[in-house]
């Protein structure tokens, strides 16, 4: 089978060989289509693949209808919204994610991202500590509950709140559960969030719930930067002078919010929760043993198009 690792964001190169390893000791071909152009040349490349390897990579319906042959898409790492999920159904491809895989990249990114906001982004005008505060994290999945672990190790009180976990769930992974979405803003320092964009999610963190956050609160998006309603986001910004937001997933309106805000908000120019060497091998690995799996047996443990 031709195996088609479709990176416009490469891996590190470990994890590519690692990935060629897992591949080739199955009989299968790896093709390293890395750092490509345009959508276009992604359309070509996958005419004749079997399956592929992703990242935020955009699997869009032209990209199944030209991939012929594909019968699996694994999405290297957690969120999936960059895959038409429909359309691959229709065209009978699995897709699959893999779980877990790169969550202490991410988790790690969003603590440094609250200290860098509490230290003024690095500046020498003085700062606060994370000891003592109080964090909320919305939703408590792999990075949610690593976000909170490391956060408690640090001194910080958790609190979480999950529309799919019940409250004991939150209690078990070492969190207070809050009352509800608004509850958690209004009680947090720092609020991380750690929810999917799906049609539910998108634009839906905007101007009522960012400006229940306390005094001097910061909003964290390791996320996706379509959850946050950003022209509400703006306002809220303008309304309440001691609040900040950082993301690792610059909102659109980027430009005019550092122009008017200055040091309250940082994006970074690339999305890179996850870009650590060991995220990379964990999530590359699991991606070609998933294929390798269900080529060798039909396993479909992680599919998320069922
Ligand atoms: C994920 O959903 O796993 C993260 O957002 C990482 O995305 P990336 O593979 O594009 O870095």
């Amino acid at each position: 089978m031709k195996i088609l690792l479709a990176t416009q964001k490469p891996f590190a190169v470990a994890a590519v060989a690692g990935i060629r390893q897992i591949v080739e000791a199955a009989g299968h071909d790896l093709v390293v289509f890395e750092k490509y152009a345009s959508q276009s040349d992604l359309v070509a490349a996958v005419a004749d693949a079997d399956a592929m390897i992703i990242r935020s990579d955009k699997v869009t319906a032209e990209v199944l209808d030209a991939a012929k042959r594909l019968r699996i898409v694994v999405r290297a790492g957690a969120g999936y919204d960059n895959v038409d999920l429909p359309a691959a159904t229709a065209h009978g491809v699995v897709v699959e994610n893999t779980p877990g895989q790169n969550s202490n990249a991410v988790a790690e990114l969003a603590l440094a991202m609250m200290i860098f906001m509490a230290r003024n982004q690095f500046t020498p005008a003085t700062g606060s500590e994370i000891q003592g505060k109080t964090l909320g994290i919305q939703a408590f999945g792999h990075v949610g509950r690593l976000v909170g672990a490391k956060a408690a190790a640090l001194g910080m009180k958790v609190r979480a709140i999950d529309p799919f976990l019940p409250a004991e769930k939150i209690v078990g992974g070492g969190a207070e559960p809050a009352a509800s979405l608004e509850e958690l803003y209004a009680t947090s320092d720092y609020v991380s969030i750690h929810i999917p964009a799906t049609p539910e999610t998108i634009g839906s963190i905007g101007y009522d719930l960012i400006t229940k956050m306390p005094k001097g609160a910061t909003l964290v998006n390791t996320a996706r930067k379509e959850v946050i309603d950003e022209a509400g986001l703006e306002k809220a910004l303008e309304d309440r002078p001691d609040l900040k937001y950082i993301a690792d997933v610059a909102p659109d309106n980027l430009a005019v919010l550092k122009e008017k805000f200055g040091l309250r908000v940082f994006a970074t120019p690339k999305k890179m929760g996850a870009q650590s060497a060991e995220a990379n091998l964990n999530a590359g690995l699991a991606a070609a043993r998933q294929i390798v799996a269900f080529f060798a047996d039909g396993c479909t443990r992680f599919q998320v198009n069922k």
